[in-house]
């Protein structure tokens, strides 16, 4: 398994939770939680290009997020249209290289081809920010596992590099909001040595202050991978 052993993170992934709970504690709706939740996520992606990182993954939308009412999934999903249209031209202005992990293919068509457009116009970016849509993590070394088996080499390796994030550095740290302690299906396998953080601010309140803190806990911790 491929380690980073310096004490700076060069992945780090964020569950983004807590948009509901953020409205609800203001009486509003619980859409009203999600769009401020795109603007945090807006100015973390625009700081975090200062922070030296070479991935940001983020867990955007679960494949079990389809549970959901199917109101605030449609809302979820015009969100997504929206940023998708509206922040394009920063993140290749930023230099920013998009990539989509996740069953991305089973959204709506158009966001579909949102998608593939955007990836297109971003793939000479030099900092990946990777958003997982329609995303489960079983699901995903499932598809990846199937995958190593139909090539005849069912080996850690070979079902590593069949994964979504194949071409991604290994996983450094993973931060949730809103206080949940849990994994929720987001990047079971990635994580086998990954740092957690789990932090009580609710997503839309998440600001780069707290993606800072969160790097310096990082650097502060001993990291084992098992060795002595
Ligand atoms: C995270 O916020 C956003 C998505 C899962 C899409 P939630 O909507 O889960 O917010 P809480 O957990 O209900 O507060
Ligand atoms: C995980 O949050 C998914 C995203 C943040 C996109 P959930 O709010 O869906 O997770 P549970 O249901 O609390 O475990
Ligand atoms: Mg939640």
């Amino acid at each position: 398994m491929a380690e980073n052993t310096e004490k700076r993170a060069r992945h780090v992934a964020i569950i983004m939770d807590g948009n509901g709970r953020w409205a609800k504690r203001r009486m509003l709706p619980r859409a009203m939680g999600h769009k401020r939740g795109v603007e945090a996520l807006r100015e973390v992606v625009r700081g975090c290009r200062d922070l030296g990182l070479e991935c940001l993954t983020l867990y955007a939308f679960s494949s079990e997020n389809w549970k959901r009412e199917e109101e605030e999934v449609d809302d979820l999903m015009n969100l997504m249209r929206k940023f998708i249209k509206s922040d394009l031209p920063e993140f290749i202005a930023n230099d920013v290289k998009l990539k989509i992990i996740g069953d991305w293919q089973g959204l709506a068509p158009d966001i579909v081809e949102m998608l593939e457009d955007a990836l297109e116009q971003t793939s000479k970016g030099t900092q990946t920010v990777a958003v997982a849509l329609n995303y489960g993590s079983q699901q995903e070394i499932t598809r990846a596992a199937t995958k190593a088996a139909a090539a005849g080499d069912v080996t850690e390796a070979s079902i590593a590099a069949h994964l979504d994030t194949a071409d991604l550095p290994p996983l450094d740290l993973l931060i949730r909001t809103s206080g949940e302690v849990r994994l929720s299906n987001f990047l079971l396998w990635q994580s086998a040595y990954a740092e957690m953080l789990f932090v009580d601010t609710l997503w839309p309140d998440f600001t780069v202050e707290h993606l800072k803190q969160a790097l310096d806990n990082f650097a502060g911790r001993e990291r084992r991978f098992g060795g002595r």
